[in-house]
């Protein structure tokens, strides 16, 4: 078994050693997850300024949490597509991103409603901490399927990031000074989360990375097809293994054993349904 880099935080673009990039070992169906990747990633500032918002009245030190969690995240976008700059020149993080940006607004960005769309701050934590369970996961599996050594890297200290971030989330929750949710409620969230997976960020992530502007106009998008060749660029990545431990960590957010019955029975139907999908 071998053991991997512990990252720390708070690295930067220069940190990473890009001299070893080796385009011979550029797999194309994960060149093409990875440009869908840096799009949704480098989207951050968006979700920034919603969670500022809902969070303006808390603890002292949580906004500034969430700047630097942004702060991140956007670093993770542009970690993504400079990488895929460098595996297909062709491709231009800013630009795919203006389009990204054009085509995809989500209602609650848009307005200045300072209540959750989940409800709570602590339904909204329970979702944060399934996307960062989800990204974990994903860069883990990334880091872990591919051979070349840059990008090994880079998903090695994105990886490290997420894992941080649900750490956070997980302690803002607990935080909260409201009342605990009922554990139905809390799964309902949870499960409502992983099922937003299927809307249009991922898809049209995907069309805009991966389908030219020349192209545009002879291959419009299509939620379906997209959603399709997303998920299968993205699933080829993962084991078992990782499945298991995205699912402990959305359970123990919703209170229950990670080691317990539901864990692995929502193992079980979560790779099931991401082998039928990516199939
Ligand atoms: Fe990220
Ligand atoms: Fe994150």
């Amino acid at each position: 078994m071998t053991v991997s880099t512990v990252y720390k935080q708070g690295w930067t673009m220069d940190d990473v050693h890009w001299n070893l990039f080796d385009s011979t070992k550029v797999e194309p169906n994960l060149l093409a997850a990875v440009k869908a990747a840096a799009l949704v990633e480098y989207n951050a500032p968006d979700y920034v300024s919603y969670l500022k918002r809902v969070f303006h009245e808390t603890e002292p030190g949580a906004l500034d949490w969430i700047e630097r969690w942004g702060a991140e995240e956007s670093q993770h976008g542009r970690a993504l597509g400079r990488w895929a700059e460098m595996a297909d020149p062709t491709f231009k993080l800013e630009e795919a991103f203006a389009r990204f940006r054009t085509g995809y607004k989500p209602t609650h960005f848009a307005g200045d409603d300072t209540t959750s769309i989940r409800g709570s701050r602590r339904g909204e934590m329970i979702a944060r901490c399934v996307v960062e369970s989800g990204t974990s996961s994903y860069y883990t599996a990334i880091r872990d399927a591919t051979e070349e050594p840059v990008l090994q890297e880079i998903a090695g200290r994105i990886a490290a990031d997420e894992y941080r971030h649900y750490k956070l989330f997980y302690d803002m929750l607990h935080a909260q000074p409201e009342p605990d949710l009922g554990f139905w409620r809390k799964l309902g969230i949870a499960i409502g989360r992983v099922r937003e997976s299927d809307d249009d960020e991922l898809a049209y992530a995907f069309y805009c990375a991966n389908v030219s502007p020349e192209k545009e106009a002879i291959t419009p998008y299509k939620r379906s097809k997209y959603s399709k060749l997303s998920a299968h660029a993205s699933m080829a990545v993962y084991h078992r293994r990782h499945i298991q431990k995205l699912v402990q960590m959305v359970v123990k957010v919703i209170g229950a054993d990670p080691h317990g019955w539901l864990a692995g029975l929502a193992g079980a139907v979560l790779w099931r349904r991401l082998q039928a999908k990516s199939a």
